[in-house]
């Protein structure tokens, strides 16, 4: 599978639907939990009008949301509808170019504001849901109807780029968020701030990384805040000159930025290590070692290299080097050095790291992702993987081949569950009949495979992200 053109010329999972669609009452094989009442909201890019080249990140977003209520299943799916989208919708074509630009920049027919594609995950914070890129501001979304009401920027508190992966706090509700490029494209400024328990802006500021890189996650712990700044760098004068904007400088190293949260900018501490790509985090958190150091540990899905994107002179990197392991990133926060050790945890390919969110930045015991069949490479994810720490036990479960599994997405039993007891929801796209399931499963009990599979009639595309609204449901006609 190659990524990096758009699916639309290349059918494969990521592949666009071209429609929106209500289904109120979907087949259910075996019996859903009684407990598991509420929607599974998910996000992904499907251009509205496919781009030839383009990249998969710059399609616009589509939502697919699937209530469980009382033992039905329903659904609904809608692009979410950004300024872009619209102008497009507007025109009956496409105006932007395959590097996601305005085709004709004096195009009258081009929006205003450039509110980006809002593609990549789905997330609620004070009662309100949001639709997250990492460029641009959040998309509001209503999440009864999946309707677009707007991007948001809290009263104009923020401004910039905001990450589709903020952290909520567990302990006290604050959603931690960052943006990097945010004194412009490809600029070494990265923002970081904080959204209160009930979604007012109480920080923002801003820090210089050493140089412009990506930065698709962070991680919060209970004191600290972590910034990966990865040797995928962007840069203006490549740009300018027709070389790639963004593009893999391995020789620049891996650089993590410490803050303690509440310490201002300034106070930020770097770490050095070998050069890799993270996109996700799984989780962080402290903990106090044999000498009293106090110690921040990091469990990470790594990259040898960045994965989709080419060399600075345009050359492609390895693909069998573009393949994510868990790995235990730890950092001495007492020590002299300023390396950090980076430990693998697994030799099984996988993304999508996720853990139960009630224990975000805290030390967990489960973590779950998808991944692929073999030890060493292999095209899309078609397993689930579960790790619990605690016992030592990894467990895996399989698709049938050329099926393609989703993030999985757990919900706990109940609020007060025990850490990790509860489901894990994934979708499935099942490759030769062309369309996708939801299954669930026992987050402790992969092996038995799903305990409910919820089948549409059409595929839903591969997507990236997505979030359990418990005890909200669609509305539906
Ligand atoms: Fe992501």
């Amino acid at each position: 599978m190659n990524l990096s053109t758009n699916p639309a010329q290349r059918p494969g999972p990521y592949a666009p639907i071209s429609f929106e669609a209500d289904s109120p009452f979907l087949p259910v094989q075996g019996e859903l939990p009684e407990g598991l009442q509420g929607t599974l909201v998910r996000n992904g890019p499907n251009p509205q009008f496919p781009q030839q080249g383009a990249h998969l990140f710059s399609g616009d977003g589509m939502l697919h949301a699937i209530s469980l209520q009382a033992g039905r299943a329903s659904y609904r799916n809608r692009w979410v509808r950004t300024a872009g989208w619209r102008a497009e919708r507007a025109a009956g074509h496409s105006l932007y170019n395959a590097m996601g630009l305005p085709i004709d920049p004096a195009d009258p027919a081009l929006p205003a504001l450039d509110e980006g594609v809002a593609n990549t995950h789905v997330l609620p914070h004070a009662g309100r849901l949001f639709a997250l890129e990492e460029a641009h501001l959040p998309i509001e979304i209503d999440a009864a109807t999946l309707a677009t009401r707007g991007a948001c920027d809290f009263g104009g508190r923020l401004r910039g780029p905001f990450t589709a992966h903020p952290k909520t706090d567990p302990a006290t509700g604050e959603l931690h968020f960052f943006g990097y490029s945010a004194a412009g494209h490809f600029t070494p400024d990265i923002s970081f701030g904080t959204l209160d328990a009930q979604g007012q802006v109480t920080r923002c500021e801003r820090f210089v990384a050493p140089y412009s890189s990506m930065v698709h996650d962070f991680a919060i712990t209970e004191h600290h805040l972590l910034f990966p700044v990865l040797p995928l760098t962007g840069s203006m004068a490549r740009a300018q000159s027709g070389l790639p904007p963004w593009a893999w400088e391995p020789e620049l190293g891996a650089r993590v930025g410490i803050l303690p949260r509440n310490a201002p900018a300034g106070d930020i501490r770097w770490f050095e290590g070998e050069a890799c790509y993270v996109f996700h985090f799984m989780n962080a958190w402290e903990e106090i070692d044999a000498r009293g150091h106090r110690l921040l540990k990091a469990d990470v899905m790594r990259f040898d290299e960045a994965p989709l994107f080419p060399f600075a002179d345009g050359r492609p990197t390895d693909r069998q080097r573009a393949v994510a392991r868990l790995v235990r990133w730890t950092f001495d926060l007492d020590g002299k050095s300023d390396a950090f050790a980076q430990e693998p945890l697994d030799d099984l390919a996988g993304e999508f790291p996720r853990i139960d969110d009630r224990f975000t930045g805290r030390a967990h015991h489960h973590g779950w992702y998808a991944c692929q069949r073999e030890a060493v490479g292999g095209a899309g994810y078609e397993g689930l993987v579960h790790h619990d720490t605690q016992r030592g036990r990894r467990a895996t479960w399989h698709l049938p081949p050329g099926d393609r599994l989703s993030e999985p997405v757990f919900v706990p039993r109940t609020p007060d569950a025990p850490e990790g007891e509860g489901w894990l929801l994934s979708m499935a796209q099942r490759t030769q009949e062309g369309r996708s399931d939801l299954l669930v499963l026992d987050a402790q009990d992969l092996a038995s495979g799903p305990l409910a599979t919820v089948q549409l009639s059409h595929r839903v595309p591969a997507g990236f992200h997505g979030s359990w609204l418990p005890g909200r449901f669609l509305h539906l006609d």
